[in-house]
């Protein structure tokens, strides 16, 4: 396991990711029943950008740096930007840090996290407190144990280092299995947009489990001609919220025109639509 998210922490990936979970996350809100959110892959929850391991890649300069500096129209990340200015200046907050900050009285937080020290530090972060569970577990194994949950409400967030060569197909098991135990939940699902084969392949593995609502979100910074470097990044949403597409592509392009990306695109497609 030598995939350590602070060197990535608040990068145009992370922002990308953050701002539609936080979308998710609000249509959560709108009804009053309780629901809880697995966070398979959650890393250690809070990211100091000031630190060596940040400094050296210096990813967050291209992403979430840029957003708090722009002077566009801010307004698209209202509730995400909120969670940012409660951490301390400099700290970028995590997956954990941004599901936990939307968490009502009724609903649960479950986090996997399988690196033992990222998981001493996650642990730490959330000591005591009542709605949160922290696992030192793998992520996929953790969806066998808790799904499907009590309330039979709720967001599934799987978001892998991709340091695994069957990443993919690891992806299309586990939502296979989780879908039979849980099928009204909202899966998220991250993958990097790099060789756009293996993306291909994954896209006809996912048609083939037949899950009827599967949107693929794709968010280019550049034209995916170098098959080697992150040109973009990728979401596959199952189950997702009523018009959610109508806030997810306004709030990625005022990305892409935040970030700079001239020749970047957002392309949101059905994978599966149920007629
Ligand atoms: C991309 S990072 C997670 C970022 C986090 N979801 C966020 O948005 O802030 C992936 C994390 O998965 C952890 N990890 C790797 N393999 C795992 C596994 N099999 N099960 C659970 N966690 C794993 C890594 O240690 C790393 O912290």
């Amino acid at each position: 396991m030598n995939y350590r998210h602070i060197y990535h922490a608040g990068n145009f990936a992370d922002v990308v990711k953050h701002c539609v979970l936080t979308l998710l996350l609000q249509k959560l809100h709108e009804k009053e029943k309780a629901f809880s959110i697995i966070d398979t892959h959650a890393g250690i929850g809070i990211y100091d950008l000031q630190s060596q391991q940040a400094s050296k890649t210096n990813e967050a300069q291209e992403g979430i740096l840029k957003l708090l500096l722009s002077s566009q129209d801010k307004s698209f990340f209202e509730h995400y930007l909120k969670v940012i200015q409660n951490q301390k200046t400099g700290f970028y907050p995590g997956s954990p840090l941004i599901s936990r900050a939307f968490l009502r009285p009724q609903d649960r937080l479950w986090l996997s996290e399988l690196h033992p020290e990222d998981f001493q530090n996650l642990a730490q972060l959330f000591y005591k407190d009542p709605q949160v569970k922290v696992f030192h577990q793998d992520g996929y194994n953790s969806l066998k144990a808790l799904l499907p949950p009590k309330e039979k409400r709720g967001l599934i967030l799987i978001d892998p280092p991709f340091e695994e060569r069957n990443e993919f197909k690891m992806l299309v098991n586990g939502l296979q299995e989780s879908y039979r135990r849980f099928a009204t939940g909202i899966y998220m699902i991250w993958f990097p947009i790099k060789d756009l084969k293996p993306i291909k392949e994954f896209y006809a593995a996912l048609k083939e489990l037949e899950i009827p609502k599967i949107l693929t979100v794709e968010f280019l910074r550049k034209p995916p001609i170098t098959p080697e470097s992150l040109n973009g990044t990728g979401l596959i949403i199952v189950n997702p919220p009523w018009k959610i597409q109508e806030k997810i592509v306004p709030t990625l392009e005022m990305l892409l025109k935040i970030f700079e990306f001239k020749e970047g695109y957002v392309r949101l497609e059905w994978l599966c639509e149920e007629s």
